[in-house]
């Protein structure tokens, strides 16, 4: 590692070669966009790839879209001959209606399994060894969620499955790192997507409340998990890995406690 980083103006990622799954809407788009308007070549992969991928080829970079679900046990070879620097498992889901865990069918697991966790190890095995053969260092960015931080009640094997991948982001950070691979999670929570409308579910009336679910307030918008995700894959963050960042608006960090209509705090309030 040089002994310092020219932090110039322009394009963080010219040369750098980029996956993103599930990058054709909501925050994987939002990251494949920026990581392209910082000069990477990315390759979305996403099982419906005619998504939000408009890109402005004079900032260098590129943006291209490929049909592949990451779920099917062949990773498509596409993606290993991109032979990118930077890769971004995106792709992860809740995939039902909250229920009790006796509810639960050995089959629902599997597919949470996959979508969440069995993915992302089957393309980090599959890219890995590129990344370490050419020599040129990395980055891989897991998106995990808050709830494997905290509950989420009827989502049990699903915050399960992201808490692993919170913990394979930090084992894996520490057996590559003396090859320059750079491994982290981002966390998000309350971001406006497809997954999570936030704009459509959320009643008028209700709008006011924003700043009780969280400390500043919302929603989130794909872009403000972009910006962290640009950061985790340049330079910028060259000496961070292992970690997770919590894109959130503070709901991690604050825990439960709400501000009281009539000032101050509470961990507990009457109406929830
Ligand atoms: N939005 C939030 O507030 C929030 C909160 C916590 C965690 N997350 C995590 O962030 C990530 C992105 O969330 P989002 O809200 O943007 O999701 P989204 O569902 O809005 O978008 C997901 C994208 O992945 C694609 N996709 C789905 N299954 C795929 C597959 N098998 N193969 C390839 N592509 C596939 C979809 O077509 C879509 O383009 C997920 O891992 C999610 O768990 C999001």
């Amino acid at each position: 590692m040089s002994p310092r980083v020219a932090f110039t103006p322009g394009a963080m990622l010219t040369g750098r070669r980029a996956v993103v799954t599930g990058g054709a809407a909501g925050i994987g788009a939002a990251i494949a966009r920026s990581l392209a308007a910082h000069g990477a070549d990315v390759l979305v992969a996403d099982v419906d790839p005619a998504g939000d991928l408009d890109h402005d080829p004079a900032a260098g970079g590129r943006l291209h879209a490929i049909e592949a679900d990451v779920c099917a046990q062949q990773v498509h070879p596409a993606l290993i001959d991109h032979r990118p620097d930077i890769l971004v498992s995106n792709v992860g889901h809740f995939l039902r209606a909250p229920q009790p865990f006796t509810a639960d069918t050995a089959e629902q697991w599997s597919r949470l399994h996959e979508i969440n966790l069995g993915h992302g190890f089957r393309l980090t095995h599959a890219l890995l060894p590129g990344m370490t053969e050419r020599g040129r260092g990395g980055s891989i960015i897991n998106l995990t969620t808050v709830e494997a931080h905290r509950a989420i009640p009827g989502h049990t094997v699903y915050s399960a499955y992201k808490a692993a991948l919170m913990q394979f982001t930090r084992s894996l950070a520490a057996e590559v790192g003396a090859a320059g691979i750079r491994v982290n999670a981002i966390a998000p929570d309350l971001i406006n997507s497809a997954q999570v409308p936030y704009d459509d579910i959320v009643p008028a009336e209700d709008l006011p409340l924003w700043p009780t679910w969280s400390p500043l307030g919302g929603p989130g918008q794909p872009e403000d998990v972009a910006g962290v995700a640009l950061f985790l894959a340049s330079d910028l963050s060259r000496f961070v890995t292992g970690s997770t960042i919590h894109v959130d608006g503070g709901t991690h960090g604050s825990g439960g406690w709400v501000p009281r209509a009539a000032g101050g705090w509470t961990n507990r309030p009457r109406n929830p």
